[in-house]
């Protein structure tokens, strides 16, 4: 499937120069069940991810991360790629149960020594590690104590950080918490579309809340080890109805506004405001109340999240459309959002069937800035699926990702209109390097902008990649 995006996009997105501050940061992201596979190697655990994908009719074609890209084995292979692209920073996450196979008390010192090996790889060809502790791969031992139902699992996040802190201080600066709370919470506790796949407003509300404060108390145990820069990685977008992605400007009934009001207290400052005002909106408190009562909530949780946070991690694919539906149930993702649908945009889409909408990422980052002025802002994840052709016929094989590039060059832009704009963005990661094991899709959606044979795991740059090395050296479109 080809995409052209070009003709349907103003011109600040597809022309003229776009290049970034001095020191902006460029790299790319991965996670560690995505891409490590070795799920039984060096002592690790079993992880609720595990569970999942051997779950009959939860991932596509029963797909489980069992070797994923073997990059616990090719990690070495896999960080020169990153120095021929001339990455400067890689964002990677580790594997809970690699470090605690139990997610609690002994520690698997192997584990730690896998990315112990990996940081000084890094270090060695001079790209700097973002290390995400927590992306999704919670142990199975701890979900099987109620995993993000339980607040106890939000004090067992702070001890595995302390852990992880203690052998990769002394290289690692920047620390992020948590990956995407909110689809954790939502799609793995509420619409079960991911691990550990319950089915449960209030779970799904609770298991939010426990996110929250485990950023709060992880936060603490690393500034206390001394970690120097943390971040939160959000899944954040900006909530909008299907006439404003046409028209930023366009105007909007009240029955929608409340709607878009309503979209984003759930989507994003049901996470931000805790984190970054010790608060959050009534509209969310009367939400939870309704599924969840407020019992989980304890007294001192708002200070103990509110802890200073440098950067907030934004991974932008697409924006939240809304409108408001008199009648309409509430989405099992969204408890809460009754009286609202989520319409299908009449826009080109990625091979996931996400909308591509650039300016997106322009609103959001500006809005983050205006409305958080003290936090950083980094893009920790960005990029696009397509169905991509390897060409044998040429030496060695080619994949001509034309769509991925225009994809990526387009959000570039947007995000170099947000600088001009004011945003305080310091930086920009792919998502992804490889292509990975995208959770409930399997193996069909290819995000890297290095292909992967996943039958002989061979690496092969996509014309994607070569474009965005030429992006790093010029610091941006020159
Ligand atoms: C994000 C996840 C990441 C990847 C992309 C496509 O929600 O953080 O692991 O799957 O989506």
């Amino acid at each position: 499937m080809t995409v052209t995006t070009r003709g349907t996009l103003p011109s600040y997105l597809t022309e003229g120069r776009a290049v970034f501050p001095e020191g902006f940061i460029w790299g790319a992201a991965t996670a560690s069940y995505q891409i490590e596979g070795a799920v039984r190697d060096g002592g690790r655990g079993p992880s609720v991810w595990d569970t999942f994908s051997r779950t009959p009719g939860k991932v596509a074609s029963g797909h489980t991360g069992d070797v994923a890209c073997d990059h616990y084995h090719r990690y070495a292979e896999d960080v020169r790629l990153m120095a021929g692209l001339g990455l400067g920073a890689y964002r990677f996450s580790i594997s809970w149960p690699r470090v605690q196979p139990d997610g609690s008390g002994p520690v698997n010192t192997r584990g730690l020594d896998f990315y112990d090996r990996l940081v000084d790889e890094l270090g060695d060809a001079g790209i700097t590690p973002y290390v995400t502790l927590y992306h999704w791969d919670l142990p199975q031992t701890l979900e099987d104590r109620g995993g993000w139902t339980s607040r106890d699992t939000a004090y067992r996040l702070a001890e595995y950080a302390e852990v992880v802190h203690g052998r990769l201080g002394d290289r690692v600066r920047n620390w992020t918490t948590l990956n995407e709370p909110w689809v954790q919470a939502f799609l793995g506790y509420g619409s079960g579309v991911h691990a550990p796949g319950r089915t449960d407003a209030r779970s799904a509300l609770l298991a939010s809340h426990h996110f929250v404060l485990a950023h709060g108390l992880a936060t603490q145990a690393l500034r206390a080890a001394g970690a120097q820069e943390i971040m939160l990685v959000i899944n954040s977008s900006p909530v909008m109805t299907p006439e404003q992605v046409q028209d930023p400007a366009a105007e909007v009934s009240q029955a929608d506004a409340e709607a878009v009001h309503r979209v984003d207290c759930l989507l994003n400052r049901q996470i931000l405001d805790p984190v970054l005002r010790g608060e959050y909106p009534a509209e969310v408190l009367e939400i939870v109340e309704r599924h969840a009562g407020l019992g989980h909530i304890h007294d001192d949780d708002l200070r103990a999240i509110n802890q200073p946070t440098d950067l907030i991690g934004v991974n932008y694919y697409n924006p939240c459309v809304v409108r408001s539906s008199p009648g309409e149930p509430a989405d099992s993702a969204w408890p809460g959002s009754e009286g609202i649908a989520f319409p299908r945009l009449e826009v080109p889409k990625t091979a996931m069937g996400w909308p591509i909408v650039p300016a997106g990422l322009s609103r959001l980052l500006l809005r983050l800035s205006q409305d958080y002025p003290e936090v950083g802002l980094m893009v920790t994840e960005n990029g696009a699926a397509f169905e991509d052709v390897v060409t044998e016929a040429e030496p060695g094989g080619r994949v001509h990702d034309a769509d991925r590039t225009a994809y990526l060059e387009s959000h570039l832009r947007a995000a170099h209109a947000a600088v001009e704009g004011g945003a305080d963005l310091r930086g920009y990661l792919v998502w992804s390097l490889l292509d990975n094991f995208e959770w409930a899709e399997g193996y069909h959606r290819r995000f890297g902008i290095v292909h992967v044979d996943f039958a002989t795991q061979r690496r092969l740059l996509k014309d994607s990649a070569m474009w965005y090395r030429g992006v790093i050296e010029e610091n941006g479109l020159a």
